[in-house]
């Protein structure tokens, strides 16, 4: 894969902000070895050298975060929605999981879960993996040579989980550390990042050793959060001592005080620990697919943007059936009407620019400076042809990237650029 200097030509659309798009009909977006140079109406003279990509009347987005999918699920994906939280990790979850200690089975679908997400609009996506180091380093090298871009987590567990997935806290710990040391700077886009599954099934022994690592490596963190009520409850008499859920993540430096750090769900997250997660910096990544397939609720999305909290979107496979982040942005905007109409009259629905502000820019920032098409930017683009959804008249560009989040598929999907590079 090479990176090149190049222009792309078509019809440029991305975020000016939460609330409102930027559309450039036949405009000129400038790659300069992998970073965006802008996006112009005209072509600045300076870059009329370069090699110009004519893709005029297709629409051209920044490539899509996945900020929380669990690339072991994929398989599964679309069986058994039938169980809330607790009960379907257990019936459906940790038998599949525990596959993954053969890299035959984690060779062949880790092999489909990549092929898909390459094939997908994601450029980028925050992953769990599963216990197995070998299977999860098999899976960074799978992401590697599809040239996306990812964080990819070995996951920590030490109880309440069967036998064959339960680590000991120690091994745990030792098995994370040989991992690191295998694959931090091994890769140019693929990097690690923490993953205590989530506080049930972590001790405090090895909450607080992640956090000694969180501190020495500055690895960033993901994990769940108040997803679900029964959960919560789990969490509350687990740890009587922490102030609120999160808080059992924060007093061991594994809620963004040692970098960055996100946490799935927070569904139900109380006042105090959105709070924290502002003063932290924690990303949420917002899953409405997930959260209405397993019956955990419907987020207050809403509340958080207005906050100003870091988020993104997460399709949470196999909470989630769908693998798009254009889905996503979809459920997003219905979740939000749900919780409005049946919950909560004061949070006002998202509007479609603010879903597609989340799976861009909102999920790029945990990457950096990814998910718009502004000078210094990462060059990440999708190219779009929506000639297929074509209508009986024209639209605006505006209306035709709200009709492509509700309407396109992989089919519509015709080039695909992370950080400059091709990736069909
Ligand atoms: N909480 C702990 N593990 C999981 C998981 O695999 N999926 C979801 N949705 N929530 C979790
Ligand atoms: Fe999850």
């Amino acid at each position: 894969m090479k990176t090149m200097s190049f222009v792309l030509h078509g019809d440029l659309c991305d975020s000016r902000d939460p609330q409102h798009l930027r559309t450039i009909r036949d405009g000129f977006l400038v790659c300069e070895e992998g970073v965006c140079a802008g996006a112009f109406p005209v072509l600045p003279e300076q870059y009329a050298h370069l090699p110009l990509l004519n893709c005029a009347g297709r629409l051209i987005i920044p490539g899509l975060t996945d900020l929380h999918v669990h690339a072991p699920q994929y398989t599964y994906r679309a069986l058994g929605m039938d169980l809330e939280l607790l009960e379907w990790l257990k019936v459906n979850t940790f038998p599949e999981e525990a596959r993954y200690a053969d890299p035959d089975y984690a060779r062949r679908a880790y092999g489909l879960f990549v092929e898909d997400l390459k094939r997908s609009a994601t450029t980028r996506a925050v992953i769990f993996a599963t216990v197995h180091r070998e299977s999860t380093e098999l899976l960074m090298d799978l992401l590697d040579r599809s040239g996306l871009a990812a964080f990819v987590g070995k996951v920590n567990m030490d109880r309440d989980c069967p036998d064959g997935l339960r680590e000991d806290t120690a091994s745990s710990i030792a098995e994370t550390k040989w991992w690191l040391a295998e694959t931090v700077g091994k890769y140019d886009r693929v990097f690690p990042i923490l993953t205590p599954r989530f506080i049930p099934t972590c001790t405090d022994g090895l909450l607080a050793a992640l956090g000694e690592l969180a501190a020495e490596t500055g690895v960033p963190v993901q994990s769940h959060l108040s997803e679900n009520q029964g959960e919560v409850e789990l969490v509350r008499s687990l740890c009587p001592d922490a102030a609120f859920y999160g808080d059992a993540y924060d007093r061991f430096g594994l809620f963004g005080s040692h970098g960055s750090c996100v946490m799935a769900h927070c569904v139900h997250s109380t006042q105090a620990e959105l709070e924290r997660m502002k003063e932290r910096g924690v990303f949420v990544a917002h899953c409405p697919q997930s959260n209405v397939n397993i019956a955990s609720g419907a987020a207050p999305a809403r509340r958080y943007l207005d906050e100003g909290l870091n988020m993104g979107l997460g399709t949470d496979v196999a909470g989630g059936f769908s693998l798009s982040i254009l889905r996503a942005m979809a459920d997003a905007v219905q979740c939000s009407k749900l919780r409005w109409r049946l919950q909560d009259q004061a949070l006002k629905p998202l509007t479609a620019a603010e879903a597609f502000w989340l799976g861009t820019a909102g999920g790029g920032a945990f990457f950096g400076k990814v998910g718009r098409f502004l000078p210094g930017y990462d060059f990440d683009a999708v190219v779009l042809d929506d000639r297929r959804l074509a209508a009986a008249r024209p639209f605006t560009l505006e209306e035709r990237l709200e009709r492509a989040i509700y309407l396109s598929d992989e089919r519509d999907i015709e080039k695909k650029f992370v950080m400059g590079t091709e990736l069909f």
